[in-house]
C-alpha cells in the first residue's frame, strides 16, 4: 500500500470503553453518556483516535447490554439520544472515531421481534429465531451448548418448540438465514452509519450462522472437569460455519456505501480460521480482532512466534490489529504483573497493526476481587465454580482520590479497587514514570513515526525472555527489546546497530546511546531509533 492509501484505522488507536464503568454524570452509580462526553479531553490528551462503546442500548440486562431489546434506541440509564448526538458531535469535533458495538447474533428475549416470534408457529416473525421440535425423546433437539452453561436449547410451552441461545436463554439467536432478519440488521447499521457513527465491534461474529441439518457437535477430547460446560465439546457445527462469510460480506457492503467507516469482528478462533474473516479478497472484516495477547503465556519465545505466524496467515492488504484486554478476560497488569504491564503495552503500541487498549490499563488497573454476594456477571451466576466471572475486569474507572474515585457519586455497581485512592487519574497525570504518562509517551512517539503506525516488521532473533524486532519506513528504522522476564538477559544480536533509546520502562536509559550487544535488566523495554 501507498503512503497516503492508510485509513484512519490502519494508523489510529483503539480505545475500549465499558460505559458501566467509566464515568457516572447523574449519581445512579452506572457509567453513562455524559460521563464519557465528559472525558474526552482525558482521552484527547492520552493521545488515543477512536472509541469503541460496548452496548449503550435499550436492554433488559440479563448480559449487561449484550441483550438488545431495541436496536435504534439508547438505554436511559445511558442517557437519551440526544446524549448520544452530543456525545457524537463532540468525538468529531475533537477529530476522534466513535465506534459501537452490533449484537446481531441475538437479541434479548424481550426484543419486539422475539416477542412477536414466541407466540405463535405463524406469526410472521416466526422463522426470526431459531424454533425446532423436541427430539423423539422430548428432550433438545441436538446437543448445541450455550456459552454460560448449560444446553443451548430453551422449551417454550406457548408453541411447544424449543429455540436456540448461544448465550443467556434470555438472549435467543436470530435466524441469520432468514432474508428479512438480515434486512432489519443491516438496516440497524445504516440507522447509525446514517448518523455518522465510524464503524462497529460486530459481537460473536464467528457464531452467526449455525449448521443448516443442526448436526450434533462432537465431544472435545480435551476435555476435564475444572472447564466450563461449554468445553466438553467442539462447536464445529454451532459456530464458524461456511455461509458466515457471506453475511460479513453483506454487513461489510453495507459500510462500504459510507465513507472510511470500520468494520471489526469478535472472533476467537486460530488463525488459520481468524484470518479468513477479511473475507476473499479483503471484502470481509476490515479488522477480525486478534486475541492471541489475551491467551499466549507470557513468554518471549512464544509471543514470537505468535507474532510470525499471524502476520504469514494474513491475506495480502489484510491488516494486523492487537487486543490486550477487553471487558471479557482478566486485565493485563493482572496476568502478568504490574511491571509487566510496562512491556505490554510497549508491545502492543508498537506492534504492526491497530491496537486496542481496554479503559483503565493505561493506569495499569487490576482485577477486583468481588466478594460472592456482590457477583454480577451471568457467566459466573450461572455456572458456580466453573463460570468465570468478568466482574473483575469491568470495575469503575479510578478518575481521582475522592470517593468512589470519582466515578459517581452514589453507589458504584460493581466496587472499586481498594487502590484507588493511589492508582488514579489525577495522581498519575503529569506524573513523571507514572503508568498513564508511560501510555501518554508511547502514544505520542507512536503516531508521529509512520515506522511504527505502518512500518514493516521483521523479528530479530535473540536468546531467553528477549523479544526483539524491527520496525522501518522508508529510512526510519525502530529497533525493540523488551524483557519479557524477572531476569537480566543479554541481547547480542548477529545484525549491526547503533542508536538512541527513546523510551525506556527505566526512565534513566531514555537518550543514551547503545549499541550491538548489552545487557537488558529484569522487566527492561526499549524503543531505540537506530542512527
Ligand atoms: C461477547 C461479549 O464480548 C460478551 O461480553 C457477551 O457476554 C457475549 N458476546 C454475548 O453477547
Ligand atoms: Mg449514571
Amino acid at each position: 500500500m501507498k503512503y497516503g492509501d492508510y485509513l484512519w484505522w490502519h494508523k489510529g488507536v483503539i480505545y475500549q470503553i465499558y460505559p458501566r464503568s467509566y464515568k457516572d454524570s447523574d449519581g445512579d452509580g452506572v457509567g453513562d453518556l455524559r460521563g464519557i462526553t465528559e472525558k474526552l479531553d482525558y482521552l484527547k490528551y492520552l493521545g488515543v483516535d477512536a472509541l469503541w462503546i460496548s452496548p449503550i442500548y435499550p436492554s433488559p440486562m440479563a448480559d449487561f447490554g449484550y441483550d438488545v431489546s431495541n436496536y435504534t434506541g439508547i438505554h436511559p440509564l445511558f442517557g437519551d439520544m440526544e446524549d448520544f448526538d452530543d456525545l457524537l458531535k463532540a468525538v468529531h469535533k475533537r477529530e476522534m472515531k466513535l465506534i459501537l458495538d452490533l449484537v446481531p447474533n441475538h437479541s434479548s428475549n424481550e426484543h419486539q421481534w422475539f416477542r412477536e416470534s414466541r407466540s405463535s408457529k405463524d406469526n410472521p416473525k416466526r422463522d426470526w429465531y431459531i424454533w425446532r421440535d423436541p427430539a423423539a425423546d422430548g428432550g433438545p433437539p441436538n446437543n448445541w451448548l450455550s456459552v454460560f452453561g448449560g444446553p443451548g436449547w430453551e422449551y417454550d410451552e406457548t408453541t411447544g418448540q424449543y429455540y436456540y441461545h448461544s448465550f443467556l436463554k434470555e438472549q435467543p439467536d436470530l435466524n441469520w438465514r432468514n432474508l428479512e432478519v438480515q434486512k432489519a440488521m443491516l438496516d440497524v447499521m445504516r440507522f447509525w452509519l446514517e448518523k455518522g457513527v465510524d464503524g462497529f465491534r460486530v459481537d460473536v461474529m464467528w457464531h452467526m450462522i449455525k449448521d443448516d441439518q443442526f448436526r450434533d457437535d462432537p465431544p472435545n477430547p480435551n476435555y476435564h472437569e475444572n472447564m466450563n460446560s461449554y468445553s466438553r465439546q467442539i462447536p464445529a457445527y454451532s459456530t464458524d460455519q461456511d455461509e458466515v462469510h457471506e453475511i460479513v460480506h453483506k454487513m461489510r457492503r453495507v459500510i462500504d456505501d459510507y465513507d472510511e467507516r470500520l468494520l471489526i469482528g469478535e472472533i476467537y478462533l486460530p488463525i488459520s480460521k481468524l484470518v479468513r474473516y477479511y473475507g476473499e479478497d479483503n471484502r470481509g472484516a476490515h479488522l477480525p480482532f486478534n486475541f492471541q495477547l489475551l491467551q499466549l503465556p507470557w513468554e518471549a519465545a512464544k509471543i514470537k512466534a505468535a507474532i510470525s505466524e499471524y502476520e504469514g496467515a494474513l491475506p495480502e492488504h489484510g491488516w494486523p490489529n492487537w487486543v490486550l484486554g477487553n471487558h471479557d478476560n482478566s486485565r493485563i497488569a493482572s496476568r502478568v504483573g504490574k511491571e509487566q504491564a510496562k512491556i505490554a503495552a510497549m508491545l502492543l503500541l508498537s506492534l504492526r497493526g491497530t491496537p486496542t487498549i481496554y479503559y483503565g490499563d493505561e493506569l495499569g488497573m487490576e482485577d477486583v476481587n468481588i466478594p460472592e454476594e456482590k457477583i454480577q456477571d451471568p457467566q459466573a451466576l450461572n455456572e458456580p465454580g466453573v463460570g468465570r466471572s468478568r466482574d473483575p475486569e469491568r470495575t469503575p474507572m479510578q478518575w481521582n482520590d475522592a470517593l468512589n474515585g470519582g466515578f459517581t457519586t452514589g453507589d458504584p455497581w460493581l466496587p472499586l479497587m481498594e487502590n484507588y485512592r493511589e492508582i488514579n487519574v489525577k495522581n498519575q497525570r503529569g506524573t513523571k514514570g507514572s503508568m498513564l504518562e508511560f501510555h501518554k509517551r508511547l502514544l505520542e512517539l507512536r503516531a508521529k513515526e509512520p515506522a511504527l503506525y505502518i512500518g514493516k516488521y521483521t523479528p530479530v532473533p535473540s536468546t531467553g525472555n528477549i523479544l526483539a524486532y524491527l520496525r522501518e519506513f522508508d529510512a526510519d528504522k525502530f529497533l525493540m527489546i523488551l524483557n519479557l522476564g524477572a531476569s537480566e538477559e543479554t541481547f547480542a544480536p548477529k545484525l549491526q546497530w547503533r542508536g538512541t533509546v527513546k523510551i525506556a520502562t527505566h526512565n534513566e536509559l531514555e537518550g543514551v546511546h547503545l549499541e550491538q550487544s548489552t545487557n537488558i535488566a529484569a522487566n527492561q523495554g526499549l524503543i531505540i531509533k537506530i542512527d
